[in-house]
């Protein structure tokens, strides 16, 4: 049976263009980040608390919002009031960005996916570091842990994305509980190649030698598409190097659930990327300690469960909330109690 939004908010958001649909979402949920009454509203989405305690970070539930619906840092008023259990924003880089072309989303209905190929559109480290100042002097800022997702700018050549994350990470520790390096999105021009060993370990020596006290828990978020070999270099880099945890993962380039006259280029997310993302949830955890945030393909309680059972210790969801709106967290919570 579909739930309130599927019914009443959804065709409408479905009937604009994915983009603006997404504008429309962000800035009212701005808007209601600001008022007391809108807040309280969104607290009827609150799933039961069901905390966790990881990272030496209090979790108020296992179910977190992922990367890349607030990149810029927003409306964490309202994802905390609505019942996220932790919130990662970004990915944000060190230079402000205007990101790919439009049209850059796609919405695959049928089969409960996106395409997306934003190329990280935000405000830049600097412009989202004084948003959160702001923030953080209030008496809005969220109780739940926040996350900062940092990627590389599209200017910086590949050979310099050490520096460019550096940027970020000076310029936005301090309002983050953990940090995100993102190595893993398909649409930034060899970005992906930053899950290299010798890049990997490049970047990682790097941020820990800046990663002072208070120190940050560092992610690595990795991308669906690799080979055992890849991965388990990556695991072996990512336990030499301290990293706290991987959060498996991000879009996929396999397209192969899409109708080949509908496809688009750009990152695939949503139903079809579930299994092949609990795989690689299933392979780290049957290889390291390092604990795994589950995200990808989570559009329900069983999906959400799934991750669970296949060893994370946290999910992230963001096409399902696209899908089925803000009721998913009440739905995930009671699959995983
Ligand atoms: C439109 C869109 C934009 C995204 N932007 C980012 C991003 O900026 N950084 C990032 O790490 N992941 C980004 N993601 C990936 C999501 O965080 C998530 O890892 C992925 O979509 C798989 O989860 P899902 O199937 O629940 O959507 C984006 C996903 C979508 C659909």
């Amino acid at each position: 049976m579909k739930n309130a939004y599927e019914r009443l908010v959804r065709p409408v958001l479905f009937a604009i263009d994915p983009e603006s649909a997404h504008h429309l979402a962000i800035g009212s949920l701005r808007i209601a980040s600001g008022v007391d009454l809108a807040l309280r509203l969104l607290r009827c989405f609150h799933p039961a608390p069901n905390p966790k305690r990881l990272f030496g970070l209090d979790f108020l539930n296992p179910i977190g919002l992922a990367a890349g619906l607030d990149k810029n840092g927003l409306a964490l008023p309202a994802w905390a009031a609505m019942g996220f259990g932790f919130i990662e924003i970004g990915t944000i880089t060190a230079k402000p960005q205007p990101g790919n072309p439009k049209p850059r989303i796609f919405r695959f209905p049928e089969q409960h996916a996106l395409i997306n190929r934003l190329g990280f559109n935000n405000d830049g480290a600097d412009v989202i570091a004084g948003r959160l100042r702001v923030l953080k002097q209030s008496e809005r800022w969220p109780r739940a842990p926040v996350g900062i997702n940092i990627g590389k700018s599209r200017v910086t050549e590949l050979k310099d994305a050490t520096a460019d994350y550096l940027y970020s990470f000076r310029t936005l520790r301090e309002f983050a509980d953990y940090v995100v390096l993102n190595v893993s999105s398909p649409n930034t021009p060899g970005l992906r190649d930053l899950q290299s060993a010798d890049a990997l370990s490049e970047l990682l020596v790097a941020i820990a030698r800046e990663n002072l006290k208070p120190s940050k828990p560092i992610m690595v978020k990795i991308a669906p598409d690799l080979s055992p070999q890849q991965l388990e270099q990556i695991i072996s880099v990512c336990e030499t190097n301290g990293v706290a945890g991987i959060i498996a993962t991000n879009t996929t380039l396999d397209h192969s659930s899409i109708p080949r006259e509908q496809d688009q280029q750009g990152g695939l997310s949503g139903a079809p990327l579930r299994e092949k993302s609990t795989g690689l949830v299933r392979q780290i955890v049957s290889r390291s300690k390092i604990p795994v945030i589950a995200s990808g393909g989570i559009m329900d309680g069983n999906s959400a469960r799934e991750k669970i059972e296949a060893g994370a210790q946290l999910v992230q969801i963001y096409t399902g909330l696209i899908y089925r709106g803000p009721g998913l967290l009440r739905e995930i919570a009671a699959a995983l109690t």
